[in-house]
Order: C-alpha cells, then sequence, then structure tokens
C-alpha cells in the first residue's frame, strides 16, 4: 500500500464524529486501493496476518458483520466471532469482563457492534485495545457512512455542493447520524425527511435542513438515501400504520417518473421491500444498493489497516512496515 506515511488522527473507530477531513480522505484513498485488490483474481494480501481481530455483535448483523469478517479475511487477519446469543452473557457476564477474557486470548482488534448507544466508547475506555464501533444502538455507525460516501464519491465525484436527501426513522438511526456528520465534513448539504414523530426536534442544530413533505425534498436532492422503519426501537406506535407510512413516505417509481432528473438511490439495508422503497426502484439502474455493499469490505478493509497501523506503532514504538 503506498499510504504507509500517512496515519489517522485516532486510535479507535469510535463514530465519524471526531473524525478529521484528512482521516475521510486517507480511508477513501485507501479503500481504493484494496477495492482494485478484493476485484483480483487472488483477492488477499498478508498485510495483517500477525493481527487478531474480535468481531463481537450483541445485537443482529446481516452486512456488517459479513462485511467486516471478509475485510478481515482478505487482511490475512485471524479472526475470532462472537454473538450474545450464545454466549456466557447469557449467564450475565459484564461487557468489560466479556471483552477482558476475549483480550487475554490476544485479541489486538474489537469490532463490537452493541444496543446501547455508546458502548463502542465506554469499551475504548476500560479496555486496552483498539476498537471499531460496528453500530451502537441509535448512536453512530461509522462504517456504513464511509462506505455511504465512499460510493457516492465514485457515482458522483466531489461531494462538495452535493444535495443528499435521508428519508424515514431519523429519529432511531445511527446510519443517519453518521451520514450526517460524514456527508457534512466532505461539504455535502444535507436535508432530513419522515413524518415529523421521526424526525429528533433539535435536529437543525447539526446543521441539516428539515422537509416534512416527501415530493418537495425529492425535487431538491441529487441524491436520496431511502431509511428502514426500525419498530424494533420504537416503545409506542409513531405513526397510523405501515401502510400510512409508505403512501406518505415510501419511495415508487411514480414519484422517480415525476422528476426532471435522474437521482441517484441508497438504502444500508435491510431492505423492507414495498414500505420504504419499492422493489422496482430497489433493483433499478438508478439503485446504487449493491455497490454500497461492495464498497463495504474495501473500505473495512482499509479502516483495519490503517488501525492496525498505528496499534503496530504503539507495539513496536516505531513506524509500522505491513
Ligand atoms: N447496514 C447494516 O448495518 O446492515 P446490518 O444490520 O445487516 O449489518
Amino acid at each position: 500500500m503506498s499510504q504507509d506515511s500517512k496515519v489517522l488522527s485516532v486510535d479507535h473507530l469510535l463514530g465519524i464524529k471526531g473524525l478529521l477531513q484528512e482521516d475521510l480522505h486517507l480511508i477513501f484513498e485507501t479503500a481504493k486501493e484494496f477495492k482494485q485488490v478484493i476485484n483480483r483474481p487472488i483477492k488477499k494480501v498478508p498485510t495483517l496476518r500477525d493481527i487478531t481481530i474480535g468481531n463481537l455483535f450483541f445485537e443482529n448483523s446481516t452486512r456488517t458483520k459479513l462485511s467486516f469478517e471478509l475485510a478481515e479475511k482478505r487482511l490475512s487477519a485471524d479472526v475470532i466471532n462472537f454473538s450474545a446469543g450464545s454466549s456466557s452473557v447469557k449467564k450475565g457476564e459484564t461487557l468489560i469482563d466479556t471483552v477482558n477474557n476475549i483480550l487475554a486470548m490476544k485479541v489486538d482488534i474489537i469490532v463490537m457492534r452493541h444496543p446501547n448507544p455508546g458502548a463502542a466508547l465506554f469499551l475504548s475506555k476500560k479496555v486496552d485495545s483498539c476498537i471499531v464501533n460496528a453500530g451502537d444502538g441509535t448512536h453512530e455507525h461509522p462504517t456504513q457512512a464511509l462506505l455511504d460516501s465512499y460510493s457516492l464519491m465514485e457515482q458522483l465525484g466531489d461531494l462538495k455542493g452535493k444535495k443528499i436527501l435521508i428519508t424515514g426513522d431519523i429519529k432511531h438511526s445511527r446510519v443517519a447520524l453518521s451520514n450526517i456528520h460524514c456527508l457534512q465534513l466532505l461539504g455535502a448539504k444535507v436535508k432530513v425527511c419522515g413524518p415529523p414523530t421521526l424526525i429528533p426536534k433539535n435536529i437543525e442544530s447539526l446543521g441539516v435542513e428539515v422537509e416534512f413533505d416527501f415530493k418537495k425534498a425529492l425535487a431538491w436532492c441529487d441524491v436520496v438515501n431511502m431509511l428502514r422503519i426500525q419498530l424494533e426501537r420504537q416503545t409506542n406506535p409513531l405513526f397510523p400504520s405501515l401502510r400510512d407510512y409508505q403512501m406518505q413516505y415510501g419511495l415508487t417509481m411514480n414519484h422517480l417518473n415525476d422528476l426532471n432528473k435522474k437521482i441517484t438511490i441508497m438504502h444500508p439495508g435491510p431492505i423492507n421491500r414495498g414500505v420504504e422503497i419499492s422493489s422496482e426502484i430497489a433493483d433499478s439502474d438508478q439503485s446504487i444498493i449493491l455497490d454500497q455493499v461492495e464498497n463495504g469490505v474495501a473500505v473495512r478493509m482499509a479502516v483495519l489497516y490503517l488501525l492496525a497501523g498505528k496499534l503496530k506503532n504503539k507495539y513496536n514504538g516505531d513506524e509500522a512496515h505491513f
């Protein structure tokens, strides 16, 4: 890799908040090189063969879990996987005890998904390991935002001044918060749209605009990122019915046909087809949903490579040469 002399400003990836614009560009430049690697017949490099990574998932995942595991294996790291449902967490073991037991087995990096906001930050202060946040409750999902912006830059080039609309359950979405921070750091304009009950009351303080009328919001944007309704995080119903929601905020081909421009369609997954997005649109040539998934592996390889570089500097007290 040609990025050896550059380093991230952080020792953990806990969120997009706290990263510098230079960090984003370093991650994207590195991911671009790894994307070439994973598209070669031999998709593997020996870069992290002396690093052991533990994937700790306390909450369900398909894309993020598999994408991290594949990224780690493509980098030749040793990998262990932990799912809370089949672990001694069920017997009452705390997060700190669980992680310290895993670290006692000489694990270098912990990738963690957890239902509680702040869990990754908490862990980073309590244990001596590099922590990567793979989604902490309704707080942040930094690698999702990184792969989203990377995918958009592949489509649109520089995101400065680009108009990005995020529609759906903003209130419960870690993807929305991380995307807002990431896109703004890259100079994009961000608007959020959804029912008032699913938009946090003070969200304008983050520098985003709010539009409740979905058609008006679509007319404004270059890109729309459609988010899922997170029913699992709603204690009380926040809209009359899924059918009502779909009629007001579900993206259909009629919406696209009414626009006099071609917008880019994104979705972080998992998709609820026929609710927030129609199948026809999800599978259309305007959708970059599977590009996002492909880029997730390259972006996660970049994040792990750059964090492991810092870790090796710490171990060696010297520049790392992989
Ligand atoms: N986008 C995303 O985080 O998907 P998973 O929940 O399947 O990991």
